[in-house]
């Protein structure tokens, strides 16, 4: 009797009987794999287990220590710093400076007296040893190796008891128990799984990168994003110096959090004020830019949105986004042509988050929303205008979370005047004008008319 087959995505890691060209949980094309089932698995008759033994809530133990690189960009996106027997994932494009922000994070750590295992398999050692020597860490106590088999690396993880070890990247590991080549779904997913309860087990923290893959053949980092206790994403544009690291998950810390790197000929620097920096590129006031006054985590970052729309070719509107999510913009499309009788139709619509910052935030609707109405009426906004607030399908503002930050980062780079939604109390200690606006259509027509 043939074992049943199962086809899984290597993006998301769903699970389907037959094979199809496109991933029916994540849409993803082409990244549909057949898998081979491990060898332990259910099928095989249990016996009967252990019982456990199970504990009150009330007995938490002590709150894990934590230890800082000293890099602040980085110990707050781990949420206070490393934590010892935890699994990070470390997420991004190939290119973008995983390996970078990992060497340096390792000196970093090795410095602060931390004992740092550092295993390559995707370069060789002496790659690695020449970035070093280009980051000027060779003096940090780092130990190297360039291996992919895991059996070998968890035996020298073992003997040499670190208290960090960092594997670059999963999708090069293998273990020899499953059959399936380096980078398969089910390969990725083995490793990770070793890896993390041997961080559990000996108390050690453990970074894996892994590479986002866009099509088939290699398994994404998401395959095994349940597993650890830390998923972070390395993301950035890489025409643009600017990276961010983000935590999409963290068992030990808030999520959302990013820290702001800028790679530089010397590595990965710190940027301790992203605001600044998003705006540096900022020119004379054109119509379509607006200063958006973000959240990300728990820190205010101030960031330009421009748009552009022009004739579209008959037949062919184009909308293109760059930095933020195409639906919501047909969402804010919709809305201003229903509710404030603004109509985009036959134009085409091109919407970029400068600097390489992807906005996920709803509170950026209404900084999309002035910024399409600049440049489709061709007037700026006043330059030293900050704008924020969501809109509802109704066409009405809400008030968007933690206000006063907003206003108060704004201030603080200069600006004079925000355009918000109208706020229940008042927001204390801003000394900006407040333009409250009850819905889009006053704001638009407010714009329009220059008030
Ligand atoms: P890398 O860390 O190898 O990326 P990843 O591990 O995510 O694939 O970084 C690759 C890019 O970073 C490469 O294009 C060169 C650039 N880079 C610098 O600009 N400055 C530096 O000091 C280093 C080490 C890399
Ligand atoms: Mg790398």
């Amino acid at each position: 009797m043939g074992r049943e087959q199962v086809f899984t995505c290597t993006v998301c890691g769903a699970t389907q009987s037959k094979w199809s060209g496109r991933c029916d949980a994540c849409g993803a094309w082409n990244t549909i794999v057949e898998e081979v089932p491990l060898a332990v698995g259910p099928g095989k008759a249990l016996k009967r287990g252990n019982s456990l033994t199970l504990t009150d809530l009330a007995t938490a133990e002590a709150p894990p220590p934590r230890t800082e690189a000293g890099v602040a960009e980085l110990d707050r996106v781990l949420g206070g710093g490393l934590v010892a027997a935890s699994a990070i994932l470390v997420g991004g494009d190939p290119g973008i400076g995983k390996s970078t922000l990992l060497l340096q994070a390792a000196a970093r750590f090795a410095r602060n007296g931390l004992k740092v295992v550092y295993v390559t398999g995707e370069e060789s050692a002496g790659q690695v040893q020449m970035r070093a020597q280009r980051l000027g860490l060779t003096e940090s106590p780092v130990k190297l190796a360039a291996h992919t088999n895991l059996r070998d690396i968890l035996a020298t993880l073992d003997s040499e008891a670190p208290q960090l070890a960092i594997i670059d990247s999963i999708q090069t590991m293998w273990l020899d128990t499953v059959e399936s080549a380096p980078g398969s779904v089910s390969q990725v997913r083995a490793a990770a799984h070793e890896l993390t309860s041997f961080a559990k087990r000996r108390g050690i923290a453990i970074v894996m990168v892994g590479h986002v893959t866009k099509e088939g053949a290699i398994a994404g980092p998401r395959v095994v994003e349940h597993m650890v206790d830390t998923v972070l994403y390395f993301e950035g544009d890489r025409g643009h110096q600017f990276r961010i690291l983000r935590a999409v998950k963290n068992r030990f810390g808030p999520a959302d959090e990013i820290g702001v790197f800028e790679m530089t000929g010397k590595g990965l620097t710190e940027v301790r004020n992203p605001s600044a920096l998003f705006l540096s590129e900022r020119g004379t006031p054109a119509p379509g830019s607006v200063v958006f006054a973000g959240i990300e985590g728990s820190r205010p970052i101030l960031c330009e949105i421009q748009a552009l729309v022009a004739p579209a070719a008959p037949g062919q509107t184009r909308r293109s986004v760059v930095g933020w999510d195409g639906g919501r913009l047909a969402m804010i499309l919709a809305v201003l042509d229903a509710r404030a009788g603004l109509s985009f139709a036959g134009l085409d619509v091109y919407l970029n988050v400068a600097g390489g910052l992807k906005i996920t935030e709803p509170a950026a609707d209404l900084a999309v929303a002035m910024a399409l109405v600049s440049a489709q009426s061709q007037q700026p906004l006043d330059p030293q205008t900050v704008v924020f607030g969501e809109i509802s399908l109704s066409g009405a503002l809400r008030p968007v979370s933690q206000t006063e930050n907003r206003l108060k980062e704004a201030q603080k780079l200069g600006f004079t005047t925000a355009i918000l939604p109208t706020l229940a109390k008042r927001a204390a200690g801003s000394g900006l004008a407040l333009r409250e606006k009850p819905d889009l259509a006053t704001a638009v027509t407010d714009q329009m008319s220059g008030t």
